[in-house]
């Protein structure tokens, strides 16, 4: 299992310190459905290479927001990433899942660097926050803005535009398993995919109940029911118990491969798409390329009523780091769904309004066809929210 805090040394004693700069925490938790207070505290890791620099953009967007409705942020700004990994040898302190957990909401940029090979804080950071806050829901939506933007010839906005629910707590990614004679010819390396009842149970139901909340009419599960006949036998009894559950939504099954290729011939035919982490995962990067690329998807981590982590669904992209060109709009647009899951819907769709505007203006990055650096495509969009 994880063990996120076993390598790490002592507590370094520098490290912000929750009880002494931030409020009593609230032992509710956040009130992440109401309009709530005025006020929201957010833990910010901008991370490693271009995640800093969306980050930034992230922020102004979310500074000028809170200027022009009366919100006020409190950020704590936590600096876990490679640097800080190499200066220190900490990934995240012995007290970080906790610090995390007395706040509103969590917004990463991205993390990820060459330096450290075997990405062992990405693992502690953010699949350590997904597994210690039971952030279960990877809420991915795939929405085109443009038809300009999108690969698939003759695609155009009607055609993209679906949630992917990708579970985010188990399956491949808990890293049960071992190496075996590691660096021999006789290496036996194993890697166990966790499929439990709750899990998959929660996540299906998640998906429905959204489909329904939101009018939608189509959930499609996607698994590899067909190869891995014990973990995937369980995904195809419980979504059909819930599909039971809901004769308004016309429930669908894909095997994955054949999901990857439907996506790209017929997207318009998906609502809401189901399916375990690793799939998840992947056919969110190929949904990115839909909305114009990785640099304009955006994701929630969440765990409906308690602290959730917002995200780009990109990464580190180590080649445009530093350089000012990486899009912001993937970042930008994670915070507006932060700020909808915190109940904040009016402050969100402001967000979203300034975006669509930068992109129909073509005030935008390279990436999507424009001429703007990272911090002027962010300044564009914060100068939009009024
Ligand atoms: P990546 O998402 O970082 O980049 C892949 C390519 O997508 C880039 O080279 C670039 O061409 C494009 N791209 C990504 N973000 C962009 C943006 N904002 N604007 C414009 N173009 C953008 O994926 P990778 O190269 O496979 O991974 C690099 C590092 O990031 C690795 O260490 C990986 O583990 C990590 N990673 C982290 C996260 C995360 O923190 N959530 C997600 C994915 C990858
Ligand atoms: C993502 C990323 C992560 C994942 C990596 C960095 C571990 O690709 O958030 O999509 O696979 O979940
Ligand atoms: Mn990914």
């Amino acid at each position: 299992m994880l063990t996120p805090n076993s390598q790490v040394p002592t507590p370094n004693s520098q490290l912000p310190s929750p009880k002494s700069q931030l409020p009593t925490p609230n032992s509710q938790g956040p009130s992440p459905n109401s309009q709530g207070p005025t006020s929201k505290r957010l833990a910010v890791i901008a991370g490693d290479g271009i995640g800093k620099e969306v980050t930034a953009e992230a922020l102004r967007v979310i500074r000028r927001v809170g200027e022009v409705f009366g919100r006020t942020f409190e950020i704590e700004e936590l600096p876990w990433g490679a640097d800080y990994l190499l200066e220190t040898g900490i990934t995240i302190p012995p007290n970080g899942y906790d610090l995390l957990r007395r706040l509103d909401a969590i917004f990463i940029g991205a993390l990820g660097d060459p330096r450290v090979p075997d990405n062992r804080h990405a693992r502690d950071i953010l699949l350590g926050t997904r597994f210690e806050l039971d952030l279960y829901v990877n809420y991915r939506p795939v929405k085109l803005l443009d038809e300009r933007l999108c690969p698939l010839k003759g695609r155009g906005p009607k055609d993209v535009n679906f949630a992917v629910f990708r579970e985010n707590t188990e399956g491949l990614y808990v890293s049960i398993g071992g190496r075996f004679k590691a660096g021999t010819e006789d290496e036996v390396a194993i890697q166990e995919e966790l499929n439990t009842f709750k899990g998959v149970n929660r996540i299906i139901r998640h998906a429905f109940a959204f489909a329904q909340e939101h009018g939608l009419t189509k959930v499609c599960m996607a698994d590899k029911s067909n190869a891995m006949q014990q973990g995937h036998a369980l995904w195809q009894r419980v979504f059909r118990e819930v599909a039971a559950e809901y004769p308004g939504i016309n429930a669908t099954h894909y095997y994955i491969d054949a999901l990857a290729m439907y996506m790209v011939l017929d997207p318009g035919q998906f609502e809401v798409i189901v399916t375990n982490n690793l799939f998840g995962d992947i056919i969110t990067d190929l949904g990115a390329t839909f909305q114009g690329g990785l640099g304009m998807a955006a994701s929630g981590n969440i765990h409906p009523g308690k602290t959730s982590m917002f995200e780009p669904v990109h990464g580190s992209a180590p080649k445009f780091a530093g350089k000012n060109i990486a899009n912001p709009i993937g970042a930008i647009s994670s915070a507006a769904l932060m700020l909808d899951t915190l109940g904040w819907t009016k402050e969100a769709a402001a967000i979203d309004a300034a975006v669509m505007k930068a992109v129909k203006e073509n005030q935008v990055t390279s990436d999507i066809g424009g001429t703007l650096g990272t911090r002027e495509a962010g300044e564009v969009i914060a100068r939009e929210i009024r």
